[in-house]
């Protein structure tokens, strides 16, 4: 991948004045009647915008997903240039936006999806924003005739943002007769085409799956723009993510602390249904479990709580856990 520069700022033209037009201009104009050294002022546009501003909070506010973060800048850049051409009537056929993000459970699919609906609708690219996740439950019916109307309903509230098919595979598996899931792969293909100034398809799940379901499934793949990979999570990126939930939340882990984190989180990586991100997660909300019930134990027995006391996460909060008794937590 080619390395992008930290924001849209520099490389990209200068703007005609008046503002970004909203969806396609009326006509396109002629490549030949525009002289090649008309000025187009692309800072003012993408201060409108505020894009560098969304990709700096995207970049302070999720730990690593170096080239999760390189993607989605590349794609900002793509939509920013697109609305420069069309200021100036060179129109051409919006982009494909689909995509699918492939990850073990925790790796924040679902929170880069959220944000990719924010950032297409600062960057024009869709109406709303908005993000309707679904599963195969919510697409696939029981009976004859029960499925289209129901994958019509979720694509109908999904129009104008982004609709996140988590665990994608699921809704169709090739050689069963009986299931409906073949329906909705169909009308998922067609909006997919023909919708796509209007719809944005995320399709989320584990890489091998998903690999499978793009052989099952002939011409998904090619009308998925973006394949993007999310990567576990290396210790010290997980330690990253709890000392920001921490800091988040107006907790503080002193040095001892984290020590007996980063201990927990070690063992806890190798055991059954890790799941990165959300394992940090939960550990914190059970460290603060335990951090209330000693404060609580230790104010009945009379002692002055203060300040201290309710922010910090001791040690002691940690090391109670069973993962240190070689137990096993689902979270
Ligand atoms: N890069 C990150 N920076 C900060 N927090 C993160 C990051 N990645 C994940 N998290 C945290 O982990 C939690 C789980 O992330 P998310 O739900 O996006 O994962 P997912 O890939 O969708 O998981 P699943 O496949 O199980 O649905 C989030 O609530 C978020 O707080
Ligand atoms: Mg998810």
């Amino acid at each position: 991948m080619t390395p992008v520069p930290p924001s849209l700022g520099p490389g990209i033209p200068p703007r005609v004045a008046g503002r970004w037009p909203e969806g396609p201009v009326g006509s396109t104009t002629d490549l030949e009647n525009l002289p090649d050294d008309l000025r187009v002022d692309a800072t003012e546009e993408m201060r409108d915008a505020r894009i560098p501003e969304v990709l700096e909070r995207l970049d302070r506010e999720l730990v690593a997903l170096r080239e999760v973060k390189a993607r989605i800048r590349e794609i900002a850049a793509l939509l920013v240039v697109d609305r420069l051409r069309r200021s100036i009537g060179l129109q051409s056929e919006p982009p494909t936006l689909h995509m699918c993000f492939t990850g073990n459970p925790g790796t924040g699919k679902t929170t880069v999806a959220t944000r990719m609906g924010e950032i297409l609708y600062k960057l024009g690219y869709i109406r709303k924003g908005h993000l309707v996740t679904v599963t195969r439950d919510d697409l696939v019916g029981q009976y004859v005739g029960h499925t289209a109307p129901k994958t019509h309903e979720v694509i109908k509230r999904a129009m104008g943002g982004v609709l996140f098919i988590d665990e994608a595979y699921h809704v169709y598996r090739v050689g069963n007769e009986r299931d409906y899931g073949q329906e909705v792969v169909e009308m998922l293909l067609q909006v997919m085409e023909n919708r796509r100034q209007d719809l944005v398809v995320i399709m989320a799940g584990y890489k091998k799956e998903m690999d499978r379901f793009f052989s099952d499934v002939p011409g998904l793949s090619s009308r998925i723009a973006h394949h993007i990979d999310f990567p576990d999570y290396t210790i010290g990126e997980l330690m990253e993510i709890a000392r920001q939930l921490a800091e988040r939340e107006r907790y503080r882990l002193s040095p001892v602390a984290e020590k007996a984190l980063e201990d927990y989180l070690t063992r806890r990586m190798s055991q059954p249904r890790f799941a990165n991100g959300r394992s940090v997660r939960n550990a914190l909300d059970r460290v603060r479990m335990r951090q209330a019930i000693r404060l609580y134990e230790e104010a009945c027995l009379g002692r002055q709580l203060t300040k201290r006391d309710l922010v910090s996460l001791k040690a002691e909060d940690i090391l109670k856990s069973r993962v240190f008794e070689g137990g096993i937590y689902a979270g």
